[in-house]
């Protein structure tokens, strides 16, 4: 159709911008959304310099409070049909809980968790009165074990693959596929500002080549590289207790 987009949200670096060079290499139509105008203004232009494709850019602070509603009314003022909902759009704050400033843990729960949400709820309607959508939740390693020290940050991811997986059921009749996403640690502005406790970092496009064989094989969850596939292991084969002295102490050295 031709009116029809893959919104990715966080576009302007990292995971989402990979998204946005393979699905418009694809010759994909996108809506691609992030705070940064000009990168996403230089996106458009490299895109569409090698692909017959519609790139729309929409600047918007996604831990703003409303902002997906007003996300999906600019959307909808454009006429343009949402298909593929990527929610890539996410940061991580670290440190001591109370020692940490409150206002970007509030905006982190706003964009990781709020704006995701809202975001699906709105475009779902329309995927299922055609029964035809795909939304990709970008979760994280952080989604299967409590990790002190960016303990916000985890539970925000929790609750993205947990939202993601129940969803994945109930649309299942209804033509829309979900899935949850969970890099590893990749190699983007994610770690600007602090370590990682990855001793190898994967690349954007490993994230995308694992979501597209999960989405080939109709799966509701899917994990990138082998550090994120350990965290899965450890929330499998250890007691809770266990996993969380594990992580605890990586938490601790590494950004305590
Ligand atoms: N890199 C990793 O190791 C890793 C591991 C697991 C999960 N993830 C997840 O992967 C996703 C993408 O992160 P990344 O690694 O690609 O990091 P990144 O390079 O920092 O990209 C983050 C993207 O989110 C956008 N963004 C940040 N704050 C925003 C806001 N308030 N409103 C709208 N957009 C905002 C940024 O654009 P602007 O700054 O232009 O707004 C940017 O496009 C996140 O959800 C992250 O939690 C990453």
């Amino acid at each position: 159709m031709e009116n029809t987009y893959t919104l990715i949200t966080g576009a302007s670096s990292g995971i989402g911008r990979a998204f946005a060079l393979e699905y418009g290499k694809r010759g994909q139509n996108l809506i691609i959304t992030a705070r940064s105008g000009d990168k996403l203004q230089e996106l458009k232009r490299e895109i569409e310099k090698d692909n017959q494709v519609s790139i729309e850019c929409i600047i918007m602070d996604l831990a703003a409070e409303g902002s997906a509603k007003l996300l999906y009314e600019e959307i909808r003022k454009r006429k343009l049909h949402v298909d593929v909902l990527i929610n890539n759009a996410g940061f991580a704050t670290k440190g001591l809980f109370h020692k940490t400033d409150y206002k970007r843990q509030h905006e982190e729960m706003l964009l990781n968790i709020v704006s995701l949400t809202e975001l699906t709820y709105l475009l779902l309607e329309d995927m299922c009165q055609k029964r035809h959508g795909t939304v990709i939740n970008i979760a994280s390693a952080a989604s299967f074990n409590p990790l002190p020290y960016s303990a916000v940050y985890a539970a925000t991811k929790a609750y993205v693959l947990s939202l993601t997986q129940a969803l994945s059921f109930e649309y299942q009749d209804y033509g829309v596929k979900l899935l949850a996403v969970c890099p590893g640690a990749t190699d983007t502005h994610f770690f600007d500002g602090f370590k990682t406790a990855a001793s190898r970092l994967r690349m954007p496009e490993d994230v995308v080549r694992t979501t597209e064989k999960a989405l080939k094989k109709g799966k509701s969850i899917c994990t990138d590289g082998t550090f994120c596939k350990a965290q899965m292991l450890l929330s499998r084969i250890a007691s809770r207790k266990s996993a969380l002295g594990i992580m605890g102490k990586t938490g601790r050295k590494t950004w305590g």
